[in-house]
Order: C-alpha cells, then structure tokens, then sequence
C-alpha cells in the first residue's frame, strides 16, 4: 500500500486489492474518508460494477475510487463524471459517447463504467476505464482504449482528475448541455417499468425525462431499460 499526495487529493494506492470502491466504503466506515481521497489500484479480484455485476480487472487498465463530502444524495454526479470521463478521453484524441446514465462507449462497446454509491457523508465515485484489456461480458459488447491510442495511465489519471474537478465546479446548465451532446438513445425507446418510453433527455434536477404516450414521466437511478 502506498500513501501520496497528487493534485490536491490523498491518494492511497495498492498493486491489487479485492475492489478500490469497497476499500472506499471500508475508509468511511472506519473513519479515515476524507474529501478528495483516491483509491488506486493495479488490479482488483472482486471489482465491482452495477446491478451486482463483477468488474473483470486485470493489470494494465485505471481502477479508481474517488470519495467526495456529500451531504445529500445528487442525481446530478452521474453527468458530471460521464461528461468528465469523455472530456479526458478527448484530450486523448479518442471520442466516445455516453449511454444513459453513465456507460461510456467508443463505437457502440462499452470501456469505461462509473459506480457511484453513498456511504454516510461522503459519496464514492468508482471508475473503472479498460486501457489494455476489456473482458467478454455476455450483457454488452466491450473495448479498450489501445485499440484507438496509447495512452500511459498515469497521464489519464491526472487528466481525469483535472476533468473531475472542472466539471464539478461547472454549472449544471453546463453540464447537461455537454451530457445532451455526448449521449446516445436520446428521442429513441426505452423501457421504463414494464412501459416503452420515448428517452428525451434530462432536466436540470439531473432526472430522466420520458414521454410516455401523451404525457412526461421523470426517472431516477437504474429504472431505465435502454
Ligand atoms: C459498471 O457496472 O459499469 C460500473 C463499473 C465500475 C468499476 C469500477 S473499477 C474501480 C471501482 N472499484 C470497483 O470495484 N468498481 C469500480
């Protein structure tokens, strides 16, 4: 385990631990989160992604876990980060797109997730983005950034904190009209509870707006089936 300082934030770091978001929730539970902490590790044997599923993390692609004060929970993070993460892989000369809330996506497979979960008062920010490897996952077709550049992690990372604090600090005005322009399944159909749904975008409290036959429905978190 190493302990740093890097741009402002602590960072702690590790060659390979079971996941850098539990080690994260594990900070907050034994009293040594601080805002602007980072997790860092090589490789994880239990990474973690949304709806349960394992994070395949081999060496070689960025596993990283921001905790950030949060006195409430904000639909509006999940934006903020996607638009960050595509922001720093366009500093990159790569161009992605994010699908709804927040899987990043080159051509149509995914290379980076974003899990985002609350723990007392602080909110931890897990990414995951695939540099070398991307795994085979039977739900969605995957990438990775060698295919399009080669970008050293280290240079990503910095990158990508610099991009995290900038969007933070933007205006949401700002951010959805970024996130509007990034996002791919706007005014195509979704299902949302059973319901197919027309996807219009977000408002400015960061909830999903859906046309649903004749009348807008508002959605929160993962209801929405793309
Ligand atoms: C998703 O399912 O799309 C989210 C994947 C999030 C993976 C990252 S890798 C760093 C952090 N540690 C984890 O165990 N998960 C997140």
């Amino acid at each position: 385990m190493g302990c740093t300082a890097l741009a402002n934030y602590k960072m702690v770091s590790f060659d390979k631990i079971p996941s850098t978001q539990t080690y994260a929730l594990g900070m907050v539970a034994n009293g040594t989160a601080r805002d602007r902490t980072l997790v860092l590790a090589d490789a994880q044997s239990a990474g973690r992604g949304r709806y349960r599923r394992t994070w395949v993390s081999h060496h070689g692609n960025l596993y990283a876990s921001f905790i950030y004060d949060a006195e409430d929970r904000d639909p509006r993070l999940s934006y903020v980060v996607a638009v960050a993460v595509v922001e720093t892989l366009a500093a990159f000369g790569v161009h992605a797109k994010i699908k709804w809330p927040n899987d990043i996506l080159i051509d149509a497979k995914k290379v980076c997730g974003i899990l985002i979960e609350y723990a007392g008062r602080f909110v931890i920010v897990g990414i995951g983005i695939n540099i070398k490897s991307n795994p085979t996952v039977a739900a969605y077709e995957t990438t990775k950034l060698d295919n399009y550049a080669n970008i050293d992690r280290s240079d990503l990372l910095n990158k990508l904190m610099k991009n995290l604090d900038k969007w933070r600090r933007a205006s949401f005005i700002d951010v959805r009209a970024r996130w509007t322009d990034l996002a791919i399944g706007l005014n195509r159909t979704a299902k949302y509870r059973g319901d197919t749904v027309e996807l219009i975008g977000i408002n400015e409290n960061g909830a999903l707006v859906l046309r649903d036959g004749t009348h807008y429905v508002l959605a929160y978190g993962d209801e929405i089936v793309i």
